[in-house]
């Protein structure tokens, strides 16, 4: 973890500000790649999960930008309220589920509010490389539309294209229509509110492997209600390879929970299976992968044990 001090907040949009976050003796920090997050332990002991939206070549500074979510379970309500300029937060190291490939000719950008910020640090990247992209930027209004100075130049030069929806879905992005336009060698990368993430997964299924890229902010509703691991499949064993330990996870209990009421140590985070920190090599076994994170090559090797079932009698983790 870091010990970071918060330098400046500005206020990007309506309900959106950005947190500049600095080493407290002006060190330079952990590198990180376009479309990585942080853990932001926020003032009150929450943790939340924020993309970096700055440049990933600068290594004086973290940027990240906070939606206040009105109705939202407290983490965006602290940042605007409870944390001023000067302050010091503990952030994780930057981690990265979410990248950028590089080699593609070309790259298709969908960001969806406040999806835009770890697609921000994405399109810094695609400039320095001089690549071929656009970016669909959603939004309901240009009041509500953050980094548009940032923005300015890309959008004069038709990098980025604005969609305001003024609140009504049928007036905004009509993302069929974007997506009929595949070129072979076209890489998609996307992040915004459910409905646009549902929209867009479902235009994109027929893209081939490999060329699909998102974020999730957090589990779709009608698939995993947020927080809940519980009550999905059948019983079965995990067993702990390096002590041969085996432990049965019940229907209300996740791999996670029953590891720990074992005394065995896991990381995690979101426990929502979006952000990645609890990924865990398995040796033997048939996972039910629930996460919003490993891509299929990654499931041949990992499973997101917060989230996790397994449809094997016994799933052996490599712990
Ligand atoms: Fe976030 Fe498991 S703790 S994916």
């Amino acid at each position: 973890m870091l010990n970071l001090r918060v330098r400046s907040i500005v206020n990007e949009a309506v309900g959106i500000n950005s947190f500049e976050l600095v080493d407290p003796l002006g060190d330079i920090l952990p590198p990180f790649t376009a479309g990585a997050h942080i853990d932001v332990v926020i003032p009150g002991g929450l943790v939340r999960q924020y993309s970096l939206c700055n440049d990933p070549r600068e290594r004086h500074r973290y940027v990240i930008a906070v939606l206040h979510v009105v109705n939202g379970r407290g983490g965006s309500r602290a940042m605007h309220a409870d944390v001023r300029a000067g302050d010091d937060l503990t952030v994780s190291l930057p981690r990265s589920n979410f990248s950028l490939i590089e080699e593609a000719p070309r790259h298709l950008i969908i960001a969806g509010g406040i999806g835009a910020t770890p697609l921000m640090a994405m399109i810094e990247r695609l400039e320095v490389l001089e690549a071929e992209y656009v970016m669909h930027y959603c939004s309901r209004s240009p009041e509500r539309t953050a980094f548009r100075d940032r923005l300015a130049d890309l959008v004069e030069k038709g990098r980025v294209v604005y969609h305001h929806d003024d609140g009504d879905p049928a007036k905004g992005l009509r993302v069929a229509d974007v997506m009929q336009k595949y070129e072979a060698g076209t890489h998609l990368y996307y992040c915004g509110p459910p409905g646009l993430m549902e929209a867009v997964g479902r235009e994109s299924s027929r893209w081939p492997a490999g060329t699909v890229h998102s974020e999730y902010f957090a589990p779709p509703p009608t698939v995993w209600p947020l927080g809940s691991t519980r009550g999905v499949g059948d019983e079965f064993s995990v067993k702990v390879a390096s002590s041969g330990d085996l432990f049965p996870v019940p229907l209300n209990q996740s791999i996670v929970e029953v590891l720990r009421a074992a005394g065995i140590d896991c990381e995690t985070s979101c426990e929502s299976g979006v952000c990645g920190t609890c990924r865990t090599r398995y040796l033997a076994g048939t996972p039910e992968h629930h996460d919003f994170v490993l891509d299929d090559n990654e499931r041949e090797t990992y499973v997101m044990i917060c989230c996790a079932r397994a449809s094997s009698e016994v799933l052996v983790l490599d712990l």
